[in-house]
């Protein structure tokens, strides 16, 4: 992949793929449709990505909240990232892009969760963008399951109380490893985070795109990685004064 001279790239972009209902709806087309589109979207995201250098793409793919959409579009979703596992993992691996999976596994069906861990071990040794599909994912209930093992280690006494610090929690989250978002996506005009990476969106920018999710092409990821270049990032602290003043 040809990489892009762009200014500023953050390492780790997060999206919040919504609208790919009223994508249809505004069509007269079946919601599924709309899904359909948004795999087509998916597939040009992680390609704009790889070639602007990005180092973690995370996208949600169903949240844990999902589960209580009507069954026929729950399992439509369902085949719909199987579909694109079983198709594009090859692809991705060539291109070496390792996949990860991030969400609650413990009750997965079981024509779903080998072919995630296959898509994760098979990738384990690519070095080019991490893609990070956030499946059966909500952030609470990863800072539930967190907090349950450290209690664990707690009361076990392999950790005191006083070592429980923010670094322990972020190594104990499904996200371990992977830095924190600079910059976190949602389309369609939505202006919230929907239970998605609250820890880990501490410092992140976010933004806000009135496309819906099947109509973000290459053209809406680069303009929005050209404001997050624009954009100045305190952490906390004060503005770095590039003149003096008075002096
Ligand atoms: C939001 O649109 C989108 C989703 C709940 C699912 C996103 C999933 C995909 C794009 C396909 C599978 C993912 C991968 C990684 C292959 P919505 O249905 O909430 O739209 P609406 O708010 O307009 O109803």
């Amino acid at each position: 992949m040809t990489k892009h001279a762009l200014k500023n790239i953050p390492n780790h972009v997060a999206i919040i793929m919504d609208g790919n209902g009223r994508w249809a709806n505004v069509r007269g087309l079946p919601r599924s449709m709309g899904h359909r589109k948004g795999v087509e979207a998916v597939r040009e995201a992680v390609r704009t990505a790889a070639e602007a250098g990005i180092g973690y793409l995370t996208l949600f793919a169903f949240s844990s909240e999902n589960w209580s959409r009507p069954e026929s579009e729950v399992t439509d979703l369902m085949g719909l990232l199987k579909t694109f596992i079983r198709r594009d993992l090859e692809t991705l691996h060539g291109e070496n892009v390792r996949i990860r999976i991030i969400g609650d596994r413990s009750n997965l069906r079981s024509d779903i969760l080998p072919l995630l861990l296959e898509a994760e071990e098979r990738t384990r040794g690519n070095t080019s963008i991490q893609l990070v599909i956030a499946f059966n994912y909500g952030s609470r209930d990863e800072i539930a399951r967190a907090v349950r093992s450290i209690a664990g280690d707690v009361a076990a006494g392999q950790i005191h109380p006083a070592d429980v610090t923010p670094e322990l929690i972020s190594a104990r989250l499904d996200t371990a490893g992977i830095p924190d978002p600079d910059l976190i996506i949602r389309t369609s005009g939505e202006e919230r985070l929907s239970n998605f990476l609250l820890w880990q969106a501490a410092y992140a920018e976010l933004m806000f795109i009135p496309d819906f999710w099947p109509d973000f092409s290459r053209a809406s990821f680069l303009d929005a990685l050209a404001k997050f270049a624009g954009r100045e990032r305190r952490f906390g602290g004060v503005r770095t004064p590039t003149l003096a003043v008075g002096s």
